[in-house]
């Protein structure tokens, strides 16, 4: 039997709300009438739904300004559409002004998209194959706690959606485009009001899931919201960028400089992946990759030479003594010094080719300072007190001071611990550090070893983020007696498993571990904050 696909012929452009997020710009007008670049919010998604065929258009628009959106749009006549209003009283959530296209709809399939959504992508062609369910397109972003996200079966299917999570499952936001069948309306009618008082959106897709008819699309092109003021921000750069005006001055535009440093024990085997997978990396900076041999017999010298041979791009400085890491590290960066400093041990795993694309995304304009697994000390412009870690260090001026203390890599969950013990000091002590090194408001910690860390971080009041979609593997060293085993198990370990699930493990050890000490967690209150400063005094001191 073949299946009908129902052309979708009518659109609902969901314009209500309050606005609040952009207070005070919206206290005298609503959100949608706002100018996203050269032009009112409200004409993007309009666009949208006009590059798709759709010219029956109804706008739900907030009781308070409704005048002002007759006023600009009239019938619709300038974009060949033809718009119908209506007012939505109150801003009970995007479900509930939805419900309010019930007849609009006459039982037909409609797309639903938000008005401060912007996409530049073309949906004729997911909207010509439509035809029962719920259809949603999903975009990877970098910071989907904002969003509804989603989270995806390897083949495409959904699993679970969430808004707002505060531990996304994925990095995969739902973008404000919806197809539905005609039963969304029975939908609405089914769910109840969430938390903060409204229909979610969100509700509606789960009762689709729950059904099996909840569909799913990654969307690759350009899409933002713009309901708060960076997004609102971001949205005026993309459409004057899509006018084909650049980001900024070129001459003011400089690609962010990364320098990776690999430095290996002579006696590793060469590691292949890692290297290329460092030597693979996609995305918009400048990148400059050295391989060091510390030490080692000839042979081993001219056996890494020979392997280098084959990565062109890569930089070998060879040691003919050892001279420890942390001076190998300054040896690479008195060669080139990045804006960002990626130290990579021998067995790094990059789990995909956007890792540094990712990180840089999630830092480059904000204050977030980045640090991966382990400890070193760290001398920035003639100061010696400063600790940073291997993974990629933010700043100019950096070097490597090797004090005795050498690294700790006390990452890992450790549940014979303390909430309050190692672990806990050295995460502590390092944002300490890096709040000292660029005052940055925000921790980032990637790669699986350090999901507890963000965690410990928050618990400690620190604002503190894992970075759930860049994957980075430290399996251990794959030598030594157990190294066949270490070979058979990393080759049937998945990545993204390893970043999801094993995220998803750590984090119920860790809240179980901490809740038992929620207690002593209330008592101390503030001396927890005086323990830390002890904490942090004493290691300095050390
Ligand atoms: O931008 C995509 C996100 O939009 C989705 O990932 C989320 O799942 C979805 O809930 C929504 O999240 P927001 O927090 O951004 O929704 P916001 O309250 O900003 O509403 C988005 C649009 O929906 C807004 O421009 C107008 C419309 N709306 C919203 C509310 C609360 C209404 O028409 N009526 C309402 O009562």
């Amino acid at each position: 039997m073949g299946i009908l696909f129902l052309m979708i012929t009518k659109g609902v452009i969901l314009a209500g709300g309050r606005g609040t997020r952009l207070a005070p710009a919206t206290r005298v007008t609503n959100k949608h009438l706002l100018p996203i670049y050269n032009r009112p919010m409200i004409f993007y998604p309009i666009e949208t739904l006009q590059k798709m065929g759709i010219t029956d258009i109804l706008i739900i628009c907030g009781d308070e300004h409704a005048g002002d959106f007759a006023k600009l749009l009239g019938t619709g006549k300038e974009w060949g559409v033809q718009c119908t209003f209506r007012v939505q009283e109150g801003s009970g959530g995007i479900a509930d002004a939805l419900s309010l296209a019930e007849s609009f709809a006459e039982n037909k399939p409609i797309a639903v998209i938000l008005g401060d959504n912007i996409f530049d992508g073309d949906f004729s062609d997911a909207s010509d194959q439509f035809s029962v369910g719920a259809q949603i397109f999903l975009s990877s972003v970098s910071d989907p706690e904002r969003f509804g996200v989603a989270e995806i079966h390897e083949t495409g299917t959904v699993i679970s959606l969430e808004e707002k999570p505060e531990f996304p499952k994925s990095s995969l936001a739902v973008t404000g485009m919806y197809f539905f069948d005609a039963e969304v309306f029975r939908h609405i009618r089914n769910i109840i009001p969430s938390e903060r008082g409204e229909l979610e959106v969100v509700d509606v897709l789960k009762k689709y899931l729950t059904d099996g008819k909840l569909y799913a699309t990654q969307i690759f092109g350009n899409w933002t919201d713009a309901g708060t003021h960076e997004s609102f921000f971001r949205a005026s750069a993309l459409i004057r960028k899509l006018s084909g005006l650049s980001d900024v001055q070129d001459s003011e535009y400089v690609l962010p400089h990364i320098t990776s440093g690999v430095i290996v024990s002579p006696t590793n085997e060469p590691l292949e992946a890692p290297l290329r997978a460092l030597l693979f990396q996609k995305g918009n900076f400048t990148h400059s990759v050295f391989v060091c041999i510390d030490g080692g017999t000839d042979e081993h010298q001219i056996q890494w030479k020979r392997f280098c041979e084959k990565f062109p791009a890569v930089t070998l400085i060879i040691h003919p003594h050892e001279k420890g890491i942390l001076a190998s590290h300054n040896e690479i960066l008195e060669q080139k010094e990045g804006d960002f400093y990626w130290a990579a041990s021998s067995e790094t795993i990059l789990g995909d080719p956007y890792v540094f694309s990712k990180i840089l995304q999630k830092t480059w304009d904000s204050r977030s300072a980045v640090f991966g697994g382990k400890v070193f000390e760290i001398q920035k412009n003639e100061r010696t007190e400063i600790l940073a870690s291997t993974g990629i260090v933010r700043g100019r001026g950096f070097s490597f001071y090797d004090r005795g203390i050498r690294e700790s890599d006390r990452g890992q969950f450790d549940e014979d611990s303390e909430p309050l013990g190692f672990p806990i000091f050295a995460s502590l002590y390092r944002t300490h550090i890096l709040k000292k090194l660029g005052g940055f408001d925000e921790t980032f910690v990637c790669g699986k070893g350090d999901i507890d860390m963000a965690l410990r971080l928050r618990e400690a009041g620190y604002r503190a983020r894992f970075a759930s979609d860049v994957r980075i593997f430290h399996p251990n060293r794959f030598s030594g007696p157990r190294s066949f085993w270490k070979h058979i198990q990393y080759f049937f370990t998945r990545h993204p498993q390893v970043s999801e699930q094993g995220y998803q493990a750590q984090k119920k050890l860790i809240e179980k571990h901490l809740s038992r000490y929620r207690w002593q967690t209330r008592v101390f209150g503030k001396m927890r904050l005086f323990v830390q400063w002890c904490a942090i005094k004493i290691i300095s001191f050390l």
